[in-house]
This record gives structure tokens, sequence and C-alpha cells, in this order.
């Protein structure tokens, strides 16, 4: 399975640490929505679902957490701990987010308006329009 990540370029100076997130340069999509996650209990397990056509850009500004990626064939483990680095999820990809510390925000870029329509949340069906689409 093919994770690809994005490698942020920091801009340090003496007084600290700037990222700059751009669309269409180092994010490839339109940004259409930035949302975050935070305070999430350490036993919660979230998302558990794929999306018909959103990509989005996922960054751990803070703090780690795992996400558990399976594109219908293959699945792998990832480890966001680092604020200079982006996980690409594409679109058909069923994603569990787990194992947050205290401490995590997860910013989320997303190239589309929030729509529960755009939700597949039934396992079975995700699979099935994961494989047809190969
Ligand atoms: P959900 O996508 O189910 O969270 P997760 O996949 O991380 O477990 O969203 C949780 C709640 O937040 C749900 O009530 C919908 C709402 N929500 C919005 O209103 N806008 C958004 O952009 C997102 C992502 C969620």
């Amino acid at each position: 399975m093919d994770v690809k990540h994005i490698q942020l370029q920091m801009h340090g100076d003496a007084s600290g640490l700037l990222v700059a997130l751009e669309e269409n340069r180092n994010v490839p999509f339109d940004i259409k929505r930035v949302y975050y996650l935070l305070k999430t209990r350490s036993d919660a397990h979230r998302g558990l679902h794929a999306h018909r056509s959103l990509k989005q850009l996922a960054i751990a500004v803070r703090g780690s957490m795992k996400f558990h990626l399976d594109d219908g064939f293959e699945q792998k483990e990832v480890v966001l701990s680092d604020p200079a680095q982006g996980l690409l999820l594409d679109s058909l990809i069923w994603r569990k987010m787990y194992d947050f510390t205290e401490d995590c925000v997860l910013m989320v870029l997303a190239d589309q308006l929030y729509d529960p329509a755009d939700y597949i949340r039934d396992y079975a069906e995700f699979r099935r329009l994961a494989r047809e689409g190969r």
C-alpha cells in the first residue's frame, strides 16, 4: 500500500519554528476546510469510515497518534508525531485513528466542505467500492 507523506519545510529562527501550508503548493489540492481533533481520549478509536471522493492531509501539530489505513487490499499502520510531516489520505481509504497522546492536536486539511453523504461507514460497502475501482 502506497502511503504518501509530505515533508513540510520548518522555517526556524532564534524565536522558534513556523510551518506554512499553501493550496496547490505543498498541499496538493484546493483547501476548502480545516479542522482539528484535540483532547481525544487515549482509548478512543475515531474514524472507522472512508470517503467517496474527499482528499485530506493530516498533521499531528502536537503530540502523536496512529492511523490504521486500509485501501481494500492492504493495511498499514502509520504513526504521526512530527509537525513537519503530513499524511496524505486519498479517497476510498478506510481509516481508524487511535493511540492519541493526551496533548495531541491532529489537524486535517480537506479539499471539500463537510458533507455526511461523502462518508462510507459500512466496511463491506467500502471494500466493494475500493476493489471495483481497480
Ligand atoms: P466524524 O467525521 O465522525 O469524526 P471522526 O471520523 O474523527 O471520528 O465527525 C465527528 C462530529 O463532528 C460529527 O458530529 C460531525 C462533525 N463534523 C463537522 O461538523 N464538520 C467536520 O468538518 C467534521 C470532520 C466533523
